[in-house]
């Protein structure tokens, strides 16, 4: 048998693609292979250097990506059992984000890509949290109603095929994260808030405490900077209040709003199946309620597991894959863009 018929019978070499995530305080990368396959996903944290400061610092950030972007890399490429040489595109985070460290992952992208000869491609981050979910379910049909909620953004998108975006709806004001972030330090529950919200509020009674849904019968759009202050001013009321209680029944207050709008945008785009992303759909209460709620209502949630929700470099490669099959390779003369917007069809 020749070498071609060997390559032949096991089928054609994967795509693999090597994805970087520097746009906030994580370092990560990851490997995919064919848009779906997740072959690695290392996430180096920085929660510790930037938690003293109560958030993330940029100039802190941006040093600390330097240092740790080849070590992570290189940790990536181990994990997947890959070399440079197996890579067929290397990708970056290009926006949105904090310009310095955008710009330590996308130079590193690029560097890989001159010295292998294979395309860069720049990733918007948040079609790539959208494509965090076809990592672990390659075969979601849209038309898909999809509820993006980070620490920077808070949306609401109908995503009718690859690539095709319909912005239904966003936060006029906080995103659900920074919510959370905010409320956490008023309860003096440190930072990242969300994860220490979700953990506390566990043992937390919901419905301690009313706090207001806002927007709740209004269309799409969010609002929570509203709900910040209800909590800060119920606390400068209540200075005695029960952390887990009021951390409970701010995170519901949240969920609600979140839920009914993505229920009400599935209705109204008629599809079947719903999905979230972002570093606030790893919300182990948001997630509980999603599947029961979506479920009552006839549809289907498809949640990626919390590690593909929170900022990835799987993410960045799954969505690179997609997007070098519809635009190509990115010049590398391609920059870094802090406020990169997803892009929407009218
Ligand atoms: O997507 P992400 O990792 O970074 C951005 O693109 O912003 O999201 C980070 C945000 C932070 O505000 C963090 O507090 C929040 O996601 N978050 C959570 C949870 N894990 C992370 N919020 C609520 N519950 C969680 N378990
Ligand atoms: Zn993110």
């Amino acid at each position: 048998m020749t070498a071609d018929h060997v390559e032949e019978s096991r089928g054609p070499r994967p795509e693999r693609i090597l994805g970087i995530e520097t746009s906030c305080d994580e370092t990560a990368v990851g490997v995919v292979e064919d848009g779906t396959v997740v072959r690695s996903s290392v996430v180096a944290s920085q929660v510790d250097l930037h938690a003293r400061f109560g958030g993330v610092v940029p100039e802190i950030a941006s040093r600390a990506h330097l240092e740790l972007v080849n070590p992570v890399i290189a940790e990536a490429l181990v994990e997947a059992g890959a070399e440079i040489g197996d890579l067929s595109a290397v990708a970056a985070c290009c926006g949105p984000g904090l310009a310095g460290s955008l710009l330590v992952g996308v130079s590193a992208a690029k560097a890989i890509a001159l010295v292998a000869g294979i395309p860069y491609v720049g990733v918007n981050h948040l079609e790539a949290h959208l494509y965090a979910a076809f990592c672990e379910e390659p075969d979601l049909e849209p038309p898909l109603a999809v509820l993006l909620v980070s620490g920077g953004h808070t949306m609401i998108v109908s995503m009718e095929g690859h690539g095709r975006y319909r912005l239904l709806g966003q936060t006029v004001d906080d995103a659900a994260g920074e919510a959370f972030d905010k409320v956490a330090r008023l309860l003096g529950l440190g930072y990242p808030g969300g994860p220490a919200i979700d953990r506390v509020a566990t043992v937390g009674n919901p419905e301690a405490v009313n706090f207001p849904r806002p927007m709740l019968d209004e269309g799409y759009d969010f609002s929570f900077s509203g709900l910040k202050t209800a909590v800060a001013t119920y606390l400068r009321r209540e200075p005695d209040a029960e952390v887990a209680d009021v951390a409970a029944s701010f995170q519901d207050a949240v969920v609600d709003v979140c839920i009914t709008k993505l229920l009400r945008a599935a209705a109204a785009v008629e599809a079947k199946t719903v999905v979230i992303g972002g570093g606030v759909a790893a919300n182990s209460r948001l997630r509980t309620r999603l599947l029961d709620e979506v479920e009552a209502d006839g549809r289907r949630a498809f949640l990626p597991s919390p590690s593909l929700c929170t900022d990835n470099g799987a993410m960045i490669a799954a969505a690179a894959w997609w997007r070098l099959r519809s635009d190509g390779p990115t010049p590398l003369d391609g920059g870094a863009y802090p406020g990169l917007r997803l892009p929407t069809v009218d």
